[in-house]
């Protein structure tokens, strides 16, 4: 029997999941369902990299698990769980960092931007390591993710290799699986700029929970240029070229094919076409956000988390003779 390609993903139970986050990787986790094996992960010790507030944190944690499970992650076809309550993820990431030149992690540039605004500390210096922990924990082959962590992935890559190279091959060497159109979704308010999470300004972003009027808002509020003929052109006009992607990746249609539709009707109906999209693709999940309960998901959590530590162990035990230690 031929076995199917594993695809490993994670995502940050920061806050705010936006349309970036969704067009970037999320709607690839879901359709990936239907033909690959699939591990999805809340990547809950990442997120503790920067300051947080614990109780904030606690239902952020919960929420995002649950706009997952809302998009359409079944944990019937999906192995899903909080990485913290998987600890091969840590122990897994300390043998790694024991490999990792300090040179490679000063390079990443996710870290000197975070470090920057947040301060610096050990853990989001090694958040590269952890992260290639998850992806080669399960032998992943196909890493589903926005453009901004494609750095991230090349370091897995190399971390996979230099394993292989001194101690057998363990590890399969992941690939990263980033969309044409949608990779980087860029800020409603400064298209210039990538759409953030963490920026405090909610009108740079739609929400994969905002109800209809409040996108419709958003998107017709959307920074723009003053010349009225809508075209592709990413440094001449980075705010309509952004909306095109945007209305590919909610459509199929190409970004040429859409730009003729819409060239010569005005910016007004191009929005308007724009948001009606988003509004359309994100209708289901909310409805599907409000049936689900939280004591519902956290029994979801808590199975998966079971099943992944069995899973995750099956393979640790591999890394730890590998390197000298012993398998138990
Ligand atoms: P994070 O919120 O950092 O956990 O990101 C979750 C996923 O969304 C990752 O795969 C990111 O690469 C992706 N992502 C984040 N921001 C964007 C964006 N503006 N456009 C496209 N993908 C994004
Ligand atoms: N660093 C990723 C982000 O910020 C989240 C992440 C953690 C991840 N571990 C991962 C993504 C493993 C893919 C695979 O978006």
């Amino acid at each position: 029997m031929e076995t199917r390609k594993k695809v490993f993903s994670g995502l940050q139970p920061t806050g705010n999941i936006h349309i970036g986050n969704y067009l970037g990787a999320l709607k690839n986790w879901v359709n990936f369902q239907d033909s690959y094996e699939t591990v999805y992960c809340v990547v809950d010790l990442h997120a503790i990299t920067v300051p947080y507030d614990p109780a904030e944190f606690k239902k952020d944690r919960i929420a995002a698990a649950k706009v997952l499970l809302a998009m359409g992650i079944d944990p019937q076809r999906s192995m899903f769980y909080f990485q913290s309550q998987v600890p091969q993820h840590a122990e897994l990431s300390w043998i790694l960092g024991t490999m990792t030149p300090t040179g490679v992690l000063n390079r990443m540039t996710q870290f000197k931007e975070k470090a920057d605004k947040a301060g610096s500390n050990l853990g989001l210096y090694s958040y590269p390591v952890l992260m290639a922990a998850d992806i080669l924990l399960y032998n992943a082959d196909l890493v589903p993710v926005g453009d901004d962590q494609r750095q991230h992935l090349e370091m897995a890559r190399d971390l996979a290799e230099r394993f292989n190279n001194r101690f057998g091959e363990v590890f399969h060497i992941p690939e990263a699986y980033i969309p044409e159109v949608s990779a980087r979704i860029m800020s409603l308010s400064d298209p210039t700029a990538k759409m953030s999470k963490s920026d405090p300004n909610l009108k740079s972003m739609v929400l994969v929970l905002d109800p209809p009027d409040v996108i419709n808002k958003k998107i017709k509020s959307a920074v723009t240029d003053s010349d009225p003929v809508v075209r592709y052109d990413r440094t001449v006009k980075p705010g309509i070229s952004n909306l095109l992607d945007i209305l590919s990746a909610c459509t199929g249609s190409s970004t040429d094919v859409l730009a003729g539709e819409y060239a010569t009707g005005g910016y007004g109906a191009f929005k308007q076409a724009v948001a009606d999209a988003v509004i359309e693709e994100f209708a289901p999940i909310r409805l599907a956000y409000d049936r689900l309960d939280d004591a519902e998901v956290a029994r979801i959590m808590h199975k998966g988390a079971l099943d992944a530590r069995t899973a995750a162990e099956g393979y640790q035990v591999k890394v730890r003779e590998a390197i000298g230690l012993e398998r138990i």
